[in-house]
């Protein structure tokens, strides 16, 4: 198969993970036998200092035209000043509204070797394996009205909690539609005690229940699920929630892995391009001193592979390598060891490899 990814590297350490990711991808496409093609592009505070603005039209484009979209971490420092009205996060947002991409998919495991870099209890991890579904092109992200203004001399903000029913219905259905293959069930996070959107978000989760018999269906409010990812995690599958509450949570639930920088994400759409990220941030700290982890966005690289490209067994290889070359030791300096991002990256290529010749 042949395939076009752009890659958004992005500011901090996306470019060094993002690299590290394409050898990756590189060894599969050789051990399997597909092509795949690189554009890199510029977005989030590396554009602002280029063009001005976080993502232009065409970078926009570019990724609308590749069959899938990688992207390391935008942000830093450098662009944080709360005056300023370009921020690297909005070329994130532009382009997840861009693509369409509604559904985030942050899947959180936890690898038996870890149990010791969480800061939970051995015995609370045993057999965690949720997958959280982030709706992401609505609620308090895009809501309108937004903004600022000053009424009477006192200065006012406002964001829009807003979700219309088709928005909600979508990415319902696919919550669905995955725990099918999963443990068959979707816990439905929303805080319908308080919230309207919420009280529609529950209407439409019940009904959809109604049409998949063999999935069992939980309402949960977003404070009591906030405690129940630390209290018993092993009790999630599906987890599927509002925009906010999902960026919130899925933080959180990256305590369980034991690292931030274990987790990769999935955005998907209905059509179109696919985008794929860790969920990690830019980590300015660390830029530059080859200190990352790049599991997370090797892992992305994985879902892209499954979800834009159809090819579940490459993905899996990948998944498989990266298990392994945890269980083999390979420890980077979040969780609690030496290896270099490079040396994680070859930890991996050489269980790659070995995954071929058996
Ligand atoms: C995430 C991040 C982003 C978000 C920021 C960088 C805008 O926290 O992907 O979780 O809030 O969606
Ligand atoms: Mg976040």
């Amino acid at each position: 198969m042949k395939a076009n990814i752009v890659l958004l590297p992005g500011d901090g350490i996306g470019p060094e993970v993002v690299a590290e990711a394409v050898q990756v991808l590189d060894a599969v496409a050789a051990q399997f036998g597909h092509e795949f093609t690189y554009t890199e592009r510029l977005m989030g505070g590396c554009s602002i200092d280029r063009h001005g603005v976080a993502l232009t039209g065409e970078v926009l484009a570019d990724c609308q035209a590749a069959d899938a979209v990688l992207l390391g971490a935008v942000g830093g420092p450098k662009w944080d000043d709360p005056a300023t009205k370009v921020r690297p996060e909005q070329g994130l947002l532009g382009l997840r509204k861009g693509l369409g991409v509604y559904a985030n998919l942050r899947p959180v495991r936890v690898h038996p070797d870890l149990v010791n870099a969480s800061p939970l209890k051995p015995e609370k991890l045993g057999g965690v394996d949720i997958l959280v579904i982030r709706e992401l092109t609505g609620g308090l992200y895009f809501g309108q009205p937004k903004g600022r203004s000053i009424v009477d001399g006192r200065e006012r903000g406002v964001d829009t909690l807003e979700y219309w029913d088709y928005e909600i219905q979508r990415v319902l259905d696919l919550a669905f539609r995955l725990a099918a293959s999963r443990r068959k069930k979707v816990t439905s996070v929303d805080k319908a005690n308080v919230l309207e959107s919420s009280r529609l978000w529950r209407k439409i989760a019940a009904s959809t229940a109604a049409a998949h018999p063999e999935i069992a269906l939980d309402h949960m409010l977003v404070d009591t699920a906030s405690m129940r990812l630390i209290s018993s995690p092993a009790a999630f599958d599906v987890l599927v929630t509002e925009n906010m509450f999902g960026d919130i949570l899925t933080d959180e639930a990256s305590v369980l892995a034991g690292s931030m920088g274990l987790l990769p994400s999935a955005s998907l759409g209905d059509s179109g391009p696919g985008l794929y990220e860790p969920i990690h941030g830019s980590a300015p700290d660390i830029a530059g001193r080859g200190l990352a982890n790049p599991l997370g966005t090797i892992l992305s690289a994985a879902l892209l592979l499954r979800h834009s490209l159809n090819l579940p067994r490459e993905a899996a290889a990948i998944e498989a390598a990266v298990n392994d070359a945890l269980s083999a030791g390979a420890r980077s300096a979040d969780l609690g060891g030496r290896s270099s991002t490079t040396a994680m990256t070859a930890a991996v290529l050489a269980h790659l490899g070995a995954a071929e010749s058996v």
